[in-house]
């Protein structure tokens, strides 16, 4: 190697030194943090606030969205239920439980990914003397199209690599289709450029075992496209 070369690296090694001695990746990594922590709080902000539907005079908590916000997993659910509405918090109930195993099942935790719903807010059904916890419906598409700007933005901020949308009001929200989730799932879509993997919600599981295989089959391609 001649010397040309040689002064070239020792320069590129010093610079590298002293980046590494002053922190400067630490602080790059802790301002891009930050910067989408602080963007999703003030989305939060707006939502906590939102009546643009009924559906805001009847919760308990807006329930906007949990986990990491550099994520490169995505998932996205209907709408909040009882518990989740109680909580403030996606997915904790039954389906919750079973959508957690689900994302084990490829080595991710919840804490790595970040889940949310198409919808923010609790859709009850308004059926007097219904036990509570089944007093659940799922959103109309009005309501549907009053939230998903809430979701777009949350999408804008974190930038995952894969989203799944989980079940038919997640996947015709965000995508805008009207292809039924038995002939959808498992494809590869695009939402701007992130690639959407479609499967079934895990309480169409709770009610129907037979669809475990499926959804066991779109968790590996995801898999593999969150590895690409
Ligand atoms: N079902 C959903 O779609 N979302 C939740 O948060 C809980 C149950």
């Amino acid at each position: 190697m001649n010397d040309k070369y040689i002064k070239i690296l020792k320069l590129i090694k010093t610079n590298l030194e002293d980046n590494i001695e002053w922190g400067e990746y630490d602080l790059y990594n802790d301002y891009v943090v930050k910067d989408k922590e602080q963007l999703l709080n003030e989305l939060k902000c707006q939502v906590n606030m939102c009546h643009n539907c009924q559906l805001g005079n009847k919760r308990i908590n807006v329930v906007f969205g949990i986990g990491n916000v550099n994520a490169s997993l995505m998932l996205i659910g209907e709408a909040p239920g009882y518990e989740e509405d109680h909580k403030g918090e996606p997915f904790i109930g039954k389906a919750g439980q079973l959508l957690t195993k689900i994302i084990n099942s490829i080595n991710y935790n919840r804490q790595e990914v970040y889940i949310t719903n198409i919808v923010k807010c609790h859709p009850k059904k308004n059926i007097v003397n219904c036990n509570k916890r089944d007093n659940n419906r799922a959103p109309t598409l009005y309501e549907i199209k009053n939230c998903v700007k809430y979701l777009n933005q949350q999408i804008d901020i974190i930038k995952p690599k894969v989203i799944v949308t989980l079940g038919s009001s997640a996947t015709k929200g965000l995508l805008n289709t009207d292809i039924n989730i038995s002939v959808v799932r498992g494809s590869i879509m695009k939402y701007k450029d992130i690639i959407v993997i479609p499967t079934y919600h895990p309480a169409a599981l709770l009610r129907n075992n037979n669809l475990k295989k499926y959804v066991w089959s779109d968790m590996k391609q995801i898999r593999k496209y969150l590895l690409l």
